[in-house]
């Protein structure tokens, strides 16, 4: 738990014993001296290794003490006064090994896993000739692993995964006899890796997973000697040709991953668990039920044969495995049936056979005796019905099994299943009533249904975790209820191609959320209703092959998203809303009815030309449209317009002549009122002058105001660019503190260029008012986003309803992390904010990130190194715990502050805003804590998104961050690193979670 810091109670001689025992005083006294000999040459080996990397901060409590002696400190074990052991995890270190850290001559454990430590693979470590166990994972080394590294004769760990080594992996890593456990996963290897490696019979873990630059190779055929081997994993590694038989020989393996490799040919079925029996059997499938007792005790937890390209059959004797808990065969081309025995693993939890050739029926017994989460079948031809019992064991959240030719009704216990997450029974042939628990089952999030038989009328209620519900192509009826207070959640409805009749109420248009609606292919008639309420985030509306009759309302042409309309084939009549000039579509169909009139001048565009294809009674005044062109009275009232336009314009261009007029004068008296000699200072080269900028500060364009003073956009020139304007203090006398922030912020960002950090463009400077002007920021600040609900926007163009979606977010996140990180480890000297926080975050019109604000920012003498501040400063909820205690602090303090910005990223909350009085970092680690599930403290915005696993991932990250120990939190760039490893692949990261 890194929240909790207990240092072992350390043993020392209890003094007055020495006088009552006098004969053991002599002898423990000489043995204490030379104790204390050792001792001192090795604080004395430390206190020069800490000084050899630059001190970081996490080793400050390095220092000897005549209280307690250096066996005393967490990262270090003795034995009899000599050190053993350096666990030296995750401290900041970013420099080279020094080979003097072989003197501690006893050391037998090393683990620098998780630093920035640059270099080659540390041959100094040679010397260390005790050495037992060496973890240098998740570093920076690259370059080849050593041939003579077998000189390390004692090694029985080896951890060098999550570098950057490249080249082979020498056979002379196959000479070290003694390793257990070899982890060399996620590195840069572009050569081969030592068949002899299969040979080292102590082996209990063996991992090169990840490495997909490996040349092409082959299974090895002989896994004899490896008895102990527990965990066997070569996902990735680019493995090509079959599997042999003789993985068997691994009698002791739980853990078998080979996913994601080209591998063919025929899972070899039995060998997983015949064991030594295989001298006695000749095992055909067909005859599992003769296998005897010996096979039940086969210890296979986990098996990943993911994405290769196997064929055959699954192994019937898979169902033998009674500790198998995940079984992972999706994205091969397996034939043949699901095996009955797989369905009655009392210990199976995860089961995805997804994208196979599969057929045949589903065992019903899925679920009766196994603790199941996920089931996924989907892609395969099963047919026959939906088990019934698959959530028996109250667990399961995943169930997949589209695209397949099941059929029958759905199990009425689905609807008794409070645990589901999503649920996509699509494109099978499933009929009769949806379980009417399903539509309210409560954390569900996504329902999707449709392409089946499925009959029954729409739910009146829905849970309130929906937001993805997808009926079409199915054969629901009657009308929409009209109560529909308990969908407000609902973000994507599809109904389309149903058998669904009367209006569409007006109910419908008050979804806050809806950003699809599909509802063509039904029998709808009627008016559509004419007050649309909300539907500020829509962006696609089909209600085409109804029967809906009547006018289009005007305000379809006010939805300021709406990029996609089809109205066709219905029975609309009149004119087409001059409204729909302003909407910008992608897509508009509107043929196939009764509309009649010209259409809208912005409407005649190559782009729409059959949009409005067979309605008689519709016009245009060009030919390419393909519709009748207008007549000569329209093209008449056309003029008549065109006259009218003319007059408004002369008229506008008047009133605007005396607003600039007007304006000049009084921005001349404003720049009176101002003060004497205004000094400019300019850090870029500006298209404005210093009176563009003295005449804009009015009122009315003041767009915020904070502990400092008022924030203007401005407008600098005619074409519409705009600059922010902060104005520090109001023409009072600027006091000390606000003078300080002023003088920071100048000194610091005007000196900064970087593509997320905000520019700034200038400032102006007199007595008694200073002004800073940075470029304009279209999209606000984050926080404006986030916690839009409880304030009201004043982003132009920004309602309440629109949401930040999960890939802008992560988009935003990086962004920040990327200007961070830059302040942290790219500036000299380096910088820390101070006052990291999610109103600082700005956001320009395509969403990059900008950090702003760096009136507290302060420069460090060097990177990790905690200085005093004279005050705390920064704001609450966002304050690093061991700056609020002792103002004392280093970029860690930034780090813990972006931790919140990432769990209100993720969980839409705001930093103040955690349950029972903490704050939002507190409450959510208590969250966890507990063990309660992350999904339910995540946005209800994003949740519903394809992207919950890599929001979890980014709110653990979040909580790493805000960890309370400094040491415990990642750095900036590590952080940079995780985040723009998941925007950007699938790929594995380095950094993980420390274990909670
Ligand atoms: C190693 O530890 C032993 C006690 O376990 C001690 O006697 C010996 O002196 C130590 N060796 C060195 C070189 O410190
Ligand atoms: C392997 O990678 C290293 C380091 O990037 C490079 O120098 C070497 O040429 C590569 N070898 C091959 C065979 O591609």
């Amino acid at each position: 738990m890194p929240r909790l810091t207990s240092s072992p109670p350390h043993i020392r001689f209890f003094f007055p014993f020495f006088s009552y025992i006098p004969c053991v005083v002599f002898l423990c006294f000489l043995s204490h001296a030379a104790e204390s000999q050792i001792q001192d040459q090795e604080l004395q080996v430390l206190s020069k290794l800490r000084q050899s990397w630059q001190a970081p901060s996490s080793l400050d409590h390095w220092v000897a003490s005549d209280s307690s002696s250096h066996c005393a400190w967490p990262e270090i074990k003795c034995q009899e006064g000599s050190i053993t052991e350096l666990n030296l995890v995750d401290l900041n270190i970013n420099y080279s090994i020094p080979p003097f850290i072989c003197d501690l001559k006893n050391l037998t454990k090393l683990d620098l896993s998780y630093n920035n430590i640059p270099g080659e693979f540390p041959t100094v470590l040679y010397n260390c000739s005790k050495l037992v166990y060496l973890d240098l994972s998740q570093n920076y080394f690259k370059g080849p692993i050593p041939p003579d590294i077998d000189c390390m004769a004692n090694l029985q760990v080896l951890i060098l995964a999550a570098n950057s080594f490249s080249f082979d992996v020498p056979a002379s890593v196959a000479r070290l006899r003694r390793l257990r456990i070899l982890h060399l996963y996620m590195s840069e290897y572009n050569g081969t890796y030592p068949e002899e490696i299969f040979g080292l019979s102590d082996l209990e873990e063996l991992r090169l997973e990840y490495n997909k630059k490996f040349v092409p190779s082959q299974l090895t055929q002989n896994f004899t000697v490896l008895k102990k081997l527990r965990l066997f994993s070569m996902a990735q590694t680019n493995l090509y040709g079959g599997i042999p038989k003789t993985v068997s020989d691994m009698e002791a393996l739980e853990h078998l991953n080979l996913g994601i490799n080209p591998l063919t040919g025929e899972i070899p079925g039995s060998i997983f668990a015949l064991r030594n029996l295989s001298d006695l059997y000749v095992y055909e499938t067909n005859v599992s039920e003769s296998i005897p007792q010996a096979v039940s005790a086969a210890n296979l937890r986990v098996i990943d044969l993911s994405l290769n390209n196997l064929m055959g059959n699954i192994p019937e004797v898979f169902g033998q495995l009674k500790n198998l808990y995940c079984l992972n065969l999706e994205f091969n081309q397996l034939s043949g049936g699901i095996p009955e025995g797989i369905a009655s693993l009392p210990a199976l939890s995860d089961i995805r056979l997804s994208n196979n050739n599969l057929s045949g029926t589903i065992p019903p017994d899925f679920g009766k005796f196994s603790p199941l989460r996920r089931f996924e079948v989907a892609f395969n031809n099963l047919t026959g019905a939906l088990p019934k019992q698959l959530c028996h064991g109250g667990t399961l959240f995943g169930l997949a099994t589209m695209d397949n030719n099941l059929s029958a009704e759905l199990p009425e216990s689905l609807g008794n299943c409070s645990t589901l997450l999503e649920v996509m029974l699509n494109n099978n042939g499933f009929t009769g009533n949806v379980p009417g628990g399903l539509w309210m089952s409560q954390n569900l999030t996504a329902l999707l249904l449709s392409g089946n038989g499925l009959t029954g009328e729409l739910p009146k209620e829905l849970s309130p975790n929906l937001t993805r519900i997808d009926l079409s192509n199915n054969k629901f009826f009657g009308k929409i209820p009209s109560t529909l207070s308990s969908w407000r959640n609902l973000v994507e409805f599809d109904a389309s191609n149903n058998l669904l009749s009367g209006t569409v109420p007006a109910e419908l248009t008050v979804l806050p959320s809806l950003t699809m609606l599909l509802l063509g292919q039904n029998k709808l008639s009627g008016n559509l209703p004419t007050d649309i309420i909300s539907w500020k985030s829509l962006t696609t509306l089909n209600l085409s092959h109804n029967k809906i009759s009547g006018p289009i309302p005007s305000k379809i042409g006010l939805l300021p998203v709406l990029t996609l309309l089809d109205l066709s084939d219905n029975q609309l009549s009149g004119l087409i809303p001059p409204e729909f000039g302003q909407l910008n579509l992608n897509g508009l169909n509107l043929s196939s009815n009764r509309l009649r009139g010209p259409i809208p001048a912005k409407l005649e565009n190559a782009a729409y030309d059959t949009s409005f294809l067979n309605n008689p009674g519709l016009c245009a005044s060009n030919p390419f449209m393909r519709i009748n062109v207008c007549n000569a009275q329209s093209h008449r009232s056309s003029k008549t317009n065109l006259t009218l336009i003319v007059i408004l314009a002369i008229a506008a261009a008047i009133c605007v002549l005396l607003v600039v007029l007007f304006k000049s004068k009084a921005s001349r008296k404003n720049r009176d009122r101002f003060d004497s000699t205004p000094k400019l200072t300019s850090f870029q080269s500006l298209n404005f002058t210093e009176s563009n900028i003295l005449s804009g500060l009015k009122e009315h364009n003041v767009i915020g105001s904070g502990g400092s003073g008022k924030v203007y956009r401005i407008m600098v020139n005619p074409s519409g660019e705009a600059v922010a304007v902060k104005r520090i203090s109001n023409n009072q006398k600027l006091d000390e503190e606000l003078e300080k922030q002023f003088v920071s912020e100048v000194e610091i960002l005007g000196n900064i260029k970087h593509r997320h950090i905000v520019k700034l463009l200038c400032s102006i400077s007199c007595e008694n008012s200073k002004l800073l002007v940075y470029e304009y920021m279209e999209n606000s600040s984050l926080d404006q986003w986030l916690h839009k609900k409880k304030r009201s926007s004043p982003i132009p163009g920004v309602t309440n309803n629109m949401i930040l979606d999960w890939p802008k977010r992560l988009q935003i996140a990086i962004g920040a992390a990327k200007g961070l990180c830059y302040m942290h480890n790219d500036l000299r000297p380096p910088i820390i904010h101070r006052d990291v926080k999610s109103s600082n975050i700005l956001l320009d019109s395509e969403f990059n990130a900008k950090i702003a604000d760096f009136g507290l920012a302060r420069m460090l003498a060097k990177p990790g190194e905690a200085v005093t501040m004279s005050a705390v400063a920064g704001s609450h909820g966002y304050l690093a715990p061991e700056y609020a205690r002792m103002a004392r602090a280093n970029e860690k303090i930034d780090v813990y502050s972006f931790g919140v910005v990432l769990l209100e990223l993720t969980t839409g909350r705001e930093a103040t805003d955690g349950e029972e009085g903490m704050g939002l970092a507190d409450w959510t680690f208590n969250h966890i804590q507990r063990g309660k599930p992350i999904s339910d403290v995540i946005d209800e915005e994003i949740k519903g998104s394809s992207y919950l696993d890599e929001i979890i991932k980014v709110f653990e990250l979040g909580i790493s961050c805000t960890a309370t120990q400094p040491s415990d939190r990642p750095t900036m760039k590590e952080v940079e690193r995780v985040l723009s490893k998941r925007g950007h692949s699938q790929e594995n990261i380095r950094w993980v979670l420390p274990s909670t």
